[in-house]
């Protein structure tokens, strides 16, 4: 077994100063306060559960890593304000007031891997609006009742989601062609929401149909056999990628006819008009 080297008396004197004032200086957490009507510990949680807050917090610890404003009436999530809290890892935002966030809302959480969206008021999510929660782990986005669209690649980026709950929305369409690309995603709940299923949910409900076992999405057949559309009662492809039919056929057949006996007539007078051309130079 090797030792170590004696640390000289210089490195001894410079660990000494670093514990030293380490142990002095107050953290982060403490030189910001803890925001009224929150609670605040020392493992860096916020707590502002139903206080009716119209407002976000001001002045959080900025190493605050767990963040609870659920219950309250926030009608929006200050992107400066938020984007101050870069080690924020929970960030539950259930049961509040929000209509809207962006690209710039969630800008600079990477380190977020647990968002609650739910028991809000958003209307649709637009592409990049989680693209920077490159470490999301689990997306909780049910219960707003007007949410109507989803943009195809609002999740694209989000490489790390597992489980990802968008049940009892107003949505009636989703395009699943990011969605089923992202390599950790393993539980999806979209139940609850007016699916169309027609040709353009297509995607949707045979993928759940296929992949549905994985998935908290059972349900979802069970609304789309449901629905007053003739979709899922036969076979989705040939409802939605029409082969020819008998009349398709017919009407063939008969422009057919319709070109061959036209070809036939010309064919005739340009006949006739040369024939009488010749008597006539005779
Ligand atoms: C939402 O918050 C309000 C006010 O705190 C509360 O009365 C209500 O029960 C909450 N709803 C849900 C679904 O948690
Ligand atoms: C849900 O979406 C439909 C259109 O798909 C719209 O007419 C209706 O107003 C929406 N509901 C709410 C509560 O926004
Ligand atoms: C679904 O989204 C992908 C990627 O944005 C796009 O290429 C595709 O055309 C979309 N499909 C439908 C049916 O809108």
């Amino acid at each position: 077994m090797r030792l170590l080297p004696e640390p000289s008396a210089q490195s001894l004197r410079l660990i000494f100063l670093l514990i030293f004032v380490m142990g002095v200086a107050p953290s982060p957490a403490l030189t910001a306060g803890c925001p009224g009507r929150c609670m605040c510990d020392d493992q860096l949680v916020v707590q502002c559960v139903g206080q009716q807050l119209t407002d976000f917090p001001t002045d959080l610890p900025l190493a605050t890593r767990q963040l609870i404003i659920s219950n309250n009436r926030i009608g929006e999530l200050p992107a400066l304000q938020l984007n101050y809290l870069s080690d924020l890892v929970y960030l539950d935002c259930s049961n509040n007031s929000l209509t809207d966030i962006t690209e710039s809302t969630f800008g600079n959480l990477r380190k977020l891997a647990y968002l609650d969206l739910s028991f809000n008021i958003l209307i649709n999510i637009d592409d990049r609006t989680f693209g920077p929660l490159a470490s999301l782990v689990m997306l909780r986005m049910t219960d707003n009742p007007t949410l109507s669209e989803i943009h195809p690649d609002a999740f694209a980026e989000n490489l790390a989601l597992q489980v990802l709950d968008i049940s009892r929305n107003n949505l009636t369409a989703l395009n699943i062609t990011t969605l089923i690309a992202l390599p950790a995603l393993r539980s999806l709940g979209i139940s609850g929401n007016p699916w169309r299923c027609d040709c353009d949910t297509e995607d949707l409900c045979l993928w759940v149909q296929i992949e549905g076992f994985k998935f908290q999405a059972a349900d979802v057949m069970a609304e789309c056999r449901g629905s007053t559309s003739p979709f899922l009662t036969k076979s989705l492809r040939t409802d939605c990628h029409q082969t020819l039919g008998y009349w398709d056929y017919l009407f063939f057949i008969a422009i057919g006819f319709v070109i061959f006996s036209t070809g036939t007539v010309v064919a005739w007078v340009m006949e006739e008009i040369s024939c009488v051309r010749e008597v006539w130079w005779s």
